[in-house]
């Protein structure tokens, strides 16, 4: 039985998985190795959460209720009592790595792991730490508490055991799971990714300004966000990682990140959580950059 769900790393995706398994009951144990990530973390849950008050969805009781079950703390040792421990740092597999190297002398001997990466292969992951048939992919989606989906891998050493535990807690999230092989992109991304980088190329080429393209996809394809205003959202950097990893999974040319993009990450201009990307979120309302 999970009672006790670890999350390392307290980004926009961590700091949602913590609140959304807060408010379905579990303890849970959130980490960061910045110590402004996580007090920042921690104000955001505060004030989504509030927000759900304010709109009848919680009660003002259970907020108090979940945000006691929240801890937060740096380091490792707080995930002593966890019997799943899902990490969700950059996307990075050197650094995904030797957090799993760090993290696993604390754990218990069951403890079960989850990585919330976009594109990075399960399997290989898995190997890195001491537990490959107690480990898998949970892949969450962006803004955590308002999607409905977790996309859910089986690395080839995944037990079924583990399968099961796993979608167990996505039910009592009160999410859905749609299944995905391991190969680079999952399902999602492997569809979602290479569009917003043609989106990037059609920006690259004057096709379109910013505003232009995500109007046409908005209004065009029925798309809820346009594709430049959803990269800003799930994050610039990540989204050339996510590239990179398809290109080099795959092989074809069609996957390499666009330059523009590239240029954008080297400029630091992340997206939102930057508070520039393809458009500037300073002010009350987003600007357009190009
Ligand atoms: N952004 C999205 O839309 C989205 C959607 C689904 C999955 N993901 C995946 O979720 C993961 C996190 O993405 P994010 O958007 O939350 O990124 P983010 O940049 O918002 O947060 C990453 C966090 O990891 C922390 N971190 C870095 N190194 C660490 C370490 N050694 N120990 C502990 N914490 C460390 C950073 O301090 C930061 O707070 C990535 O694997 C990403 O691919 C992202």
């Amino acid at each position: 039985m999970i009672e006790n769900i670890g999350v390392i790393g307290a980004g926009q995706m961590g700091s949602g998985i913590a609140q959304v398994c807060v408010l379905a009951g579990y303890n849970v144990f959130l980490s960061d190795v910045s110590p402004e990530a996580l007090q920042k973390s921690l104000l955001h849950i505060d004030r989504d959460i509030e927000r759900q008050v304010a709109r009848n969805k919680v009660l003002a009781k259970e907020k108090e209720e979940a945000l006691s079950r929240l801890h937060s703390f740096s380091g490792y040792e707080g995930f002593k009592k966890c019997q799943l421990v899902i990490e969700a740092v950059t996307e990075n597999e050197n650094i995904k790595e030797s957090i799993f190297k760090e993290l696993i002398p604390f754990l218990d001997s069951k403890c079960l792991l989850a990585s919330n990466t976009s594109s990075i292969s399960i399997t290989a992951l898995g190997r890195a730490t001491d537990r490959p048939d107690k480990f898998m992919g949970m892949h969450f989606m962006n803004p955590v508490p308002v999607m409905q989906l977790v996309e859910l891998i089986r690395g080839i050493a995944t037990s079924n055991t583990t399968f099961n535990f796993i979608q167990e807690v996505v039910k009592r999230l009160g999410k859905q799971s749609a299944v995905s092989e391991d190969y680079p992109g999952f399902i999602v991304n492997r569809v979602l990714m290479p569009m917003i980088n043609e989106a990037v190329y059609a920006l690259f080429e004057s096709v379109g300004t910013i505003e232009s393209i995500d109007k046409a996809m908005r209004l065009g394809a029925n798309h809820p966000m346009g594709p430049l205003e959803l990269a800003d959202l799930i994050g610039l950097d990540t989204c050339v990682s996510i590239m990179d990893v398809l290109y080099e999974g795959r092989g074809e040319s069609k996957y390499k990140p666009c330059p523009l993009m590239v240029k954008y990450v080297e400029a630091g201009w992340l997206g939102r959580k930057a508070g520039r990307g393809f458009y500037d979120y300073k002010g009350e309302q987003p600007v357009s950059t190009r």
